[in-house]
């Protein structure tokens, strides 16, 4: 069991009955304990004294935190045995939000120029004037893609939607598949995330959000720029609205629609191929610097997997074989 101290940022908090009356539950993010070291999130849960604190702590800023570090069902977590309220600046606080690494003007640049790159006369006016929406400008770029799950810090939509207009644009002519619906397809599909989370710290979602969530709020948006569009033909519409509403694939995952074109198949699993793989590199390692654990999908994840110079020698499975009696 590690001991741990020291100033976290509160990215979320919820106070649940337990057996043995209230406990606090909250997403702790930690800087790392050297310069450049990424930041930490860990969840974190007090089961002692919560009716004191609970009221002082308050999502958005930050703490002191003593406590231990445990591991429950398979996940890392924060036992906690001290916690105290901090007064932060809004620059203190700023340094614990996560951040994509792409710059964002160069990051829009680039979005700018897949969006010129449609043959398309309407659709590639109405992509540019989605991207012209002062909302979208004012969103998007620091949006972040998920609350949780993949790319969730400042940034992550952007970041996320590069690195499928990226792939997209290389597999259209691979599969035979329309560029120009593929790349407006992805573009879309979560632009409704600019108004379901907000990009402020904590990353909670919006009222809005919570009423009527991304799908529909893509939707209604996409709806209204494309009246901007002289002529913008209604069949555009409904099919541009339908790579938002069939991208998560499944009923069971939140879509009302399964994907109905070959263009809407492939923007979901471009979408989810994006996430998986976000997801899994942002697992920590908790047994050594080995395996981290994945609850969402009760996954162990081999976090030296690509790094074959890492791999030692012995053979799997034989390193630590025990015989009974030997
Ligand atoms: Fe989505
Ligand atoms: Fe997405």
């Amino acid at each position: 069991m590690k001991t741990v101290k020291g100033v976290a940022f509160v990215k979320s908090k919820s106070v649940q009955e337990g057996k043995n009356g209230p406990a606090l539950f909250m997403d702790l993010v930690f800087k790392g304990t050297q310069p450049n070291l990424p930041l930490q999130e860990v969840p974190a849960r007090l089961w002692e004294g919560v009716d004191r604190v609970a009221t002082t702590i308050q999502t958005g800023e930050l703490l002191y935190a003593e406590g231990q570090e445990i591991v429950f069902n398979g996940e890392t977590q924060l036992r906690l045995t001290r916690i105290s309220p901090l007064k932060a600046t809004p620059e203190e606080i700023l340094a614990f939000i996560p951040k994509s690494t792409v710059p964002v003007t160069e990051g829009m640049d680039k979005l700018k120029e897949y969006l010129e790159s449609l043959e398309d006369p309407s659709l590639k006016e109405f992509g540019l004037m989605m991207l012209a929406d002062p909302e979208i400008m004012d969103r998007f770029p620091s949006a972040p893609a998920a609350k949780k799950n993949h790319h969730a810090f400042v940034g992550g939509l952007l970041e996320h939607t590069l690195e499928i207009l990226e792939m997209g644009s290389r597999i259209a002519p691979v599969l035979g598949l329309n560029r120009d619906l593929l790349l407006l397809g992805l573009f879309l599909h979560d632009i409704g995330k600019c108004w379901e989370i907000s990009s402020t710290p904590g990353f909670s979602y919006t009222d809005e959000g919570r009423l009527v969530g991304h799908m529909y709020l893509g939707c209604e948006k996409v709806a209204q720029v494309s009246r901007r569009v002289a002529g913008f033909p209604e069949r555009y519409l409904r099919v541009l609205q339908h790579f938002i509403l069939s991208h998560h694939g499944e009923f069971a995952y939140g879509s009302p629609i399964l994907p109905a074109t070959p263009e809407a198949m492939a923007v979901h699993f471009l979408d989810n191929l994006s996430g998986q793989v976000n997801a899994i590199r942002r697992v920590r390692p908790q047994d050594g610097d080995q395996w981290g654990y994945e609850k969402n999908r009760g996954a162990y994840i081999w976090k030296k997997g690509s790094d074959p110079s890492s791999w030692d020698q012995t053979p799997v499975g034989r390193g630590e074989r025990k015989v009974f009696g030997a």
